[in-house]
């Protein structure tokens, strides 16, 4: 293995050790794995983690209606052989020709892995196979120009959705991480803050209450933290919040 320092981890909550579970038991079985569900929920970043806490080299590829079956192609071969994880962002993006194309190539790798054989053919070319690669797309259901999956393609993925995170654990760990002592209760108000900011203001595109908002603000209050360490918290995260 490479060593690629300490990288910056996620916070595991049941959600997160729910993913884990599903999407392990979904290798196990050779199979794809399929998290959905609303934009910032961690199902990308989930992904990357449990391939990080593998030890296995996670690609994303942001999938958009240019992508065609030549390149998918090519990327499978690429995961097959080297034995490194795919994730496919916004899978659904892609148009169904290019899907229904994407379901029989990954059926060859699928079915090459079950055989346990060493080489195998994808499309015209022979190549060498790592039981160990990993297929997972991540979807946002139910969005404006998206297509709805083959059903060839869904048996082969396991699907798992993705709910709402757990804003107040990830917070007072994050929180406590960048070093404050009192996170408890802060990220108690943060949360709160948080959800009455999202249910009480008007529903404009410009507002963002997610989690990828939060997170950076937290990060933001780190940084201050330590440069200011015996100011109080409470104002800390507050200038935090107003600057941010
Ligand atoms: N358990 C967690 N601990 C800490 N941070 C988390 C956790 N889960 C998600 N996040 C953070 O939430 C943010 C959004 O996550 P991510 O990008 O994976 O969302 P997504 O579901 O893929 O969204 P999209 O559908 O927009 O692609 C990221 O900044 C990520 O670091
Ligand atoms: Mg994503």
């Amino acid at each position: 293995y490479e060593y690629l320092g300490n990288g910056p981890r996620l916070v595991v909550t049941p959600l997160t050790d729910r993913i884990y579970v599903t999407a392990t038991q979904a290798l196990h079985l050779k199979m794809g794995c399929a998290p959905a569900g609303p934009a910032g929920t961690g199902k990308t970043e989930t992904t990357k983690d449990l391939s990080s806490a593998m030890g296995k080299a996670c690609y994303v590829f942001n999938c958009s209606d240019q992508m065609d079956y030549k390149g998918m192609g090519g990327i499978f071969k690429g995961l097959a052989s080297s034995g490194s994880w795919g994730c496919f962002d916004e899978f659904n993006r892609l148009v169904p020709e290019v899907l229904s194309v994407c379901s029989v190539q990954f059926k060859s790798v699928t079915d090459a892995i079950r055989e346990g054989v060493q080489r195998f053919r994808l499309q015209e070319d022979e190549i060498s196979l790592d039981p160990t690669c990993g297929v997972f797309i991540t979807m946002n259901p139910g969005y404006l120009g998206r297509s709805e999956l083959p059903e060839g393609l869904k048996a082969l993925f396991r699907p798992i959705t993705v709910v709402v995170p757990d804003l107040e654990l990830i917070c007072e760990n994050m929180l406590m991480a960048e070093g404050f002592t009192g996170a408890k209760l802060l990220a108690k108000k943060f949360t709160t803050l948080y959800a009455l900011c999202k249910d009480l203001l008007s529903k404009q595109m410009h507002y963002d209450w997610g989690l990828r908002a939060i997170k950076s603000v937290l990060v933001v209050a780190g940084g201050f933290k330590r440069g200011e360490p015996d100011l109080d918290e409470r104002a800390i995260l507050m200038r935090a919040l107003r600057d941010f």
